[in-house]
């Protein structure tokens, strides 16, 4: 199966293979699309999307129909819970049962799945990761992936599967505690994590557009010019020196939202001290963004390589998006790990 990372500014494909017991990344791509097609994390024009997946597919090489994909966001809803340990037949209707507490939604409208994570035979307790989704989002991204004549086998969720990604390249130990965080064009996913087990997942709507939207009002710029602006490249334009200090308040308010959150860990009842921040997500690269985390939480900030220990493809063109965008393609890296289910 494919990874298929749909995210609101760019689509990202995946597919791995084995090649002598090591993980290859065989195809990737990715392709940006233009504004307002994904909107508030749900696929405004199906029909254009399906076309762009189309395409992206074609050109990365990939001929496979299955895929697993992802959502985030609203109507997105992870949850730890803890239940008094019930037999296998016994525990999903405990789940359902306490699944109506957690969940703000009519459960007739979700779909909703759980994940053990582990057994605390002391306590008798169950600690069991509660997902739930829109029925109706689901629908809109399969709806989109089978104009494109695909077949999403499996919908994951971004911080989960970039939580894989993390897993399967970075083997952690069971105390280690990090933050993994995925900044896109319009949500940040915060993935506080202990060994591979998620302490603390959250959303926040906030992104790379708020940099480019901040730049085309201060600067009164197009947002072709305010997105070239923030990426650095361009190079001859006379707002180079203005452009600093526009990012930085933007990056300032970023920041406060994940300390918000950390804040909020650390008065939960798991909070432990957070020993590593890994950055993924295309604004991750938005300069100083990674200094000023480094600088606020007094904490490592490392880029999160979805490729250390996948080679990278060899065809050219996957080979530049391995190169110049690793940042951007962990989700989808994580999504195409699911295929294998002995890592
Ligand atoms: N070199 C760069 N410097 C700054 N920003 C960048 C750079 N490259 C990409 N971006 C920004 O990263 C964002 C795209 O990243 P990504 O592909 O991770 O987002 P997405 O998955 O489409 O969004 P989301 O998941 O929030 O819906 C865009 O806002 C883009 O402007
Ligand atoms: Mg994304």
């Amino acid at each position: 199966m494919a990874g298929l990372d749909i995210g609101s500014s760019s689509i990202k494909v995946v597919e791995l293979k084995r090649s002598r017991g090591a993980l290859e990344a065989a195809h990737c791509g990715l392709e940006d699309l233009p504004r307002d097609l994904v909107v508030d994390s749900m696929i405004a024009d199906a029909g254009t999307v399906s076309t762009a997946i189309a395409r992206l597919f074609a050109t990365a090489g990939i001929k496979t129909r299955d895929l697993v994909t992802a959502v985030s966001g609203h109507s997105v809803i992870l949850k730890k819970i803890t239940l008094p340990i019930a037999s296998d037949q016994a525990l999903p209707e405990a789940i359902q049962r306490e699944a109506t507490l957690h969940i703000p939604f009519d459960l007739a409208d979700v779909n909703l799945d759980y994940q053990v994570l582990s057994e605390q035979r002391e306590r008798g307790q169950l600690e069991i990761l509660l997902v739930a989704v829109k029925k109706d989002k689901i629908l809109n991204y399969t709806q989109a992936l089978s104009l494109a004549g695909k077949n999403a086998a499996v919908v994951d969720i971004d911080s989960l599967a970039l939580l894989n990604c993390y897993e399967y390249n970075y083997a952690p130990g069971a105390e280690d505690v990090v933050a993994l965080l995925n900044l896109g064009a319009s949500i940040l996913n915060i993935n506080i994590v202990k060994g591979i087990c998620p302490l603390f997942p959250r959303d926040v709507s906030m992104g790379g557009h708020q940099y480019t939207e901040a730049l085309q009002r201060e600067l009164e710029l197009s947002y072709e010019e305010a997105e070239a602006l923030k990426r650095g490249s361009a190079a001859d334009s006379p707002h180079r020196d203005a452009r600093l200090p526009i990012l930085k308040q933007v990056t300032e308010s970023i920041v406060l939202e994940i300390q918000k959150t950390f804040d909020f860990f650390r008065a939960s009842a798991e909070g432990e001290p957070i020993a590593k921040i890994y950055l993924a997500g295309g604004s991750s690269r938005v300069d100083g963004l990674a200094e000023a985390l480094q600088e606020e939480f007094s904490l490592p900030v490392e880029f999160l390589d979805p490729f250390l220990k996948i080679s990278r493809p060899s065809q050219a063109d996957a080979a530049e998006v391995a190169q110049h965008h690793p940042e951007q393609m962990a989700v989808a890296v994580g999504l195409a790990l699911r295929s294998f289910n002995d890592l």
